[in-house]
């Protein structure tokens, strides 16, 4: 498969130099044993569980800077070549729906950084990186025998957002895991509808939430000594004034972020440590915004949705004689769309996902039950009530979510709250 790479696009020593990093910490652990399923702990590996329905959530490959700002036009983003031939997609959107234009990404392509990559492009490592998920998913599953050697849309259903870097994504992951389609089939959504993310823009009550979380933050930062302490060290590193304003957490971590993961140098006095603290600050201030543990109202109407159709899918499944359900669904989105999935599932969100993270759900029957084990990047999420193998009934799963996939209004509630400023708004997947 790798016959495909361009060798001549992309410099041979980046692409060996980005499979080698991917390699050391991969996604998907290469382990035979963790690959297994089902998974055993020691013991006589069950032998009554059949793999029914697999779901994968993923977050696209590396990227070129959402914003402007905080000297991201000071690094030279020459990183987004092809990195092979991909296999061809035909794009629809839900519904057969009429074709409007999607908003952030049109807004988005018309920068182009120095060196070529428009602001938020998917790179080169990127797309390796999404080809190399591709082809995990075909050895663990084409592999084995689950899913047709060839592809077959009654089986595989795949969607994403309409932004170019998650389309370009899951292309990736599509060659990897069916080199030889002709074509294979992407649904997408207009940006105004989709769900696949917190989108405040058709939630009025969503967009209220928000906006009182932002004023709650600018509160904490203020009376927050680390904070301040923090902007101070950052603007040192970056050689910002305080005139300049305060440090964005958020914003400023997906500028250094990125150079840092496509280049050996630093941005301008960045040192990793101070990287890491920044990381940590960036995604519990993210997480106030997308993934409010503490907030069920806030956490439904950001993600519910997209837990339904999760469940929704899997429950499906499990109908004998209900036509032929997909045994596989790709969802392409973003950070955005996995951090208040983890949430919701009860995992402890410290780190920001990185590029290319994955959430996985696979269904067992095992007689007339069927259980859901999730995994995330590679490891497997403990949801309440799971066994020592990660297993948990899919009734339980969907008992245990059950507050967050009910209708939720997304009427304001009446309270005087000004509207969401688009400007302040912290650069997530770029789509808000
Ligand atoms: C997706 O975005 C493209 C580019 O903006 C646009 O032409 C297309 O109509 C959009 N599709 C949907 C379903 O919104």
């Amino acid at each position: 498969m790798f016959g495909r790479l361009l060798g001549h696009r992309v410099g041979l020593g980046a692409a060996s130099a980005c499979l080698g990093a991917l390699a050391v910490s991969p996604l998907i652990p290469r382990t035979a044993e963790s690959r297994q399923a089902p998974p055993t702990t020691g013991e006589r590996q069950a032998p009554d569980l059949d793999l029914v329905m697999v779901n994968v959530v993923f977050r696209h490959g590396a990227r070129a800077p959402l914003t402007e700002n905080y000297g991201a036009h000071d690094h030279e983003w020459s990183y987004c070549d092809r990195a092979y031939e991909a296999v061809r997609t035909r794009i629809r959107g839900l519904d057969d729906t009429d074709r409007p234009v999607s908003q952030s990404d049109e807004r988005q392509r018309k920068v182009t950084f120095a060196g070529g990559c428009r602001k938020g492009q998917l790179t080169s490592a990127g797309q390796l990186q999404a080809l190399q998920l591709g082809s995990r998913l075909r050895e663990r599953y084409v592999g084995r025998g689950f899913l047709p050697d060839s592809y077959d849309p009654a089986a595989l259903e795949v969607r994403s957002t309409n932004i170019s870097r998650t389309l370009d994504t899951v292309t990736g992951v599509l060659t990897g895991l069916y080199p030889d389609a002709e074509e294979i089939l992407i649904e997408t959504c207009d940006d105004r509808r989709e769900w696949l993310y917190p989108n405040h823009r058709n939630c009025a009550r969503l967009s209220q939430l928000i906006s009182g979380r932002r004023r709650e933050t600018e509160k904490m930062r203020e009376k927050s000594a680390y904070h301040l302490g923090l902007e101070e060290k950052l603007r040192d590193a970056l050689g910002m004034s305080p005139e300049d304003g305060h440090v964005r957490f958020v914003e400023l971590f997906d500028v250094c972020k990125t150079v840092k993961f496509h280049s050996a140098a630093h941005h301008f006095k960045m040192s990793d440590g101070l990287l890491r603290e920044l990381e940590l600050v960036a995604t519990d201030q993210m997480k106030r915004f997308v993934a409010p543990g503490d907030d069920p109202e806030m956490l439904a109407l950001s993600i519910g949705k997209v837990l339904r159709d999760l469940l929704g899918g899997m429950r499906r499944a499990t109908a004998e004689g209900e036509g032929e359900p997909p045994k596989m669904k790709l969802f392409s989105g973003h950070d955005t769309t996995l951090m208040p999935l983890l949430v919701a599932l009860g995992y402890d969100l410290v780190d920001w996902p990185p590029f290319m993270s994955n959430l996985i759900f696979e269904l067992f029957r095992s007689g007339d039950a069927h259980y859901v084990r999730i995994q995330y990047n590679g490891e497997v999420v403990r949801v309440d009530g799971s066994d020592a193998r990660g297993m948990v009934e899919l009734g339980d799963l969907a008992k245990k979510l059950s507050h967050l996939t009910g209708e939720v209004s997304c009427e304001a509630k009446l309270q005087a709250a000004p509207p969401v400023d688009e400007q302040a708004a912290p650069v997530s997947n770029g789509v808000e």
